[in-house]
């Protein structure tokens, strides 16, 4: 008997080291310690033994079946252990990876350049202002010497809105002149980038919704030079310094005398090519001398004080600075355009 209960103990050792989940250990439980197990037939023998011989098999059967429960128990933990394990393996994470970059998006085409005139304007000591998309049909046309029934109107026909009488979407930042006249008096330098709205049939080249940058000079002795001046700046911050700008002749009713800026293509560098359509010269701005008329709105005696004024087709600005062949695609919200930049 006492060499049956060694060969026990040295059977659960060998059957424990097979043992790699709760399932096996527990079979082996049953084998051993269950009711019907090898250590349980054991003690059953013991009852036939005499006295003396039980007392001292017995002890040792006590041995046995603790160093069994131990062996179990140590099974068991390093079962635990193993499972733990195996968690921590599958969750596992590299703590030193670089992340997952979130896509960020950036700035609008338009924002940009927008941004990039600001900064120069605001070098020059010109401050930025803002006005209303929605228009009072004053500042849009009349302030700015465009009477009610002027053939003028006609040049910029724009979208009017249901129950909004007197009002319009503002076709040029040119309706702020006169705000910014009446709000900050003479002297003045100002520029107002912002939305404009006309009432397009749309293509390649015009959109109902489209960026302009207006800019305005009044103080005492301001002549047309200050306005070249100031023109040629623009032009060579935005196409390099080799750009020059070309003044024609030009009627816009809120100026006198007014002119066409156009500026040395920058594809040719004048020689003449598709972009600028042969002629070496691009269409990019309005200006001219403020219409006393405009002063007058604005609160400005134009015996005192004389201005300048000029529009950049912002939108168009940036369609040349990028070869950007469609202006639709500006508004498009396409994030395969906007992407590109
Ligand atoms: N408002 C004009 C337009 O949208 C552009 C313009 C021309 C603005 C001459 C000016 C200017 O300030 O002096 O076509």
């Amino acid at each position: 008997m006492r060499s049956e209960l060694e060969q026990i103990k040295s059977d659960l050792v060998a059957a424990l080291n097979n043992v790699v989940d709760r399932d096996a250990l527990e079979k082996v439980r049953v084998e051993f310690l269950g009711r019907k197990g090898k250590m349980g037939e054991l003690m059953r023998q013991m009852a036939g033994l005499a006295d003396e011989e039980r007392k001292l098999i017995g002890q040792l059967a006590n041995e046995v079946k603790q160093s069994v429960e131990a062996g179990f128990a140590k099974a068991e933990s390093d079962i635990s252990r193993a499972e733990a394990g195996a968690v921590a393996e599958k969750e596992w994470i590299d703590v030193s990876e670089p992340g997952v970059a979130p896509n960020e998006g950036h700035l609008h085409p338009v924002t940009r350049i927008k941004e990039s005139i600001e900064d120069l304007f605001t070098s020059m000591g010109f401050s930025v202002l803002d006005g209303p998309e929605l228009e009072s049909d004053f500042y849009n046309f009349t302030a700015v010497n465009v009477p009610p029934n002027h053939p003028a109107r006609d040049m910029q026909d724009t979208f009017y809105i249901d129950g909004r009488p007197g009002e319009v979407m503002r076709t040029h930042t040119s309706s702020i002149q006169v705000r910014a006249m009446r709000e900050y008096g003479a002297p003045l330098r100002m520029i107002a980038p912002g939305r404009c709205f006309r009432n397009e049939a749309t293509d390649v080249r015009h959109e109902h919704t489209f960026h302009q940058i207006e800019g305005v000079v009044v103080d005492k002795g301001i002549n047309f030079g200050h306005l070249k001046g100031v023109l040629e700046a623009v032009a060579k911050h935005l196409y390099g310094p080799a750009t020059e700008v070309r003044l024609r002749p030009k009627f816009y009713p809120f100026v006198e005398p007014g002119v066409n800026g156009e500026v040395t293509c920058f594809i040719c560098k004048g020689d003449g090519c598709r972009l600028c359509k042969h002629t070496g010269w691009l269409e990019v701005f309005g200006a001219g001398m403020i219409h006393p008329n405009v002063l007058k709105e604005g609160g400005v005696d134009p015996k005192e004080y004389s201005g300048f004024a000029f529009g950049f087709g912002l939108t168009r600005l940036v369609m040349l600075k990028y070869g950007i062949d469609d202006i639709r695609w500006l508004q498009s919200g396409d994030t395969r355009f906007l992407s590109q930049f």
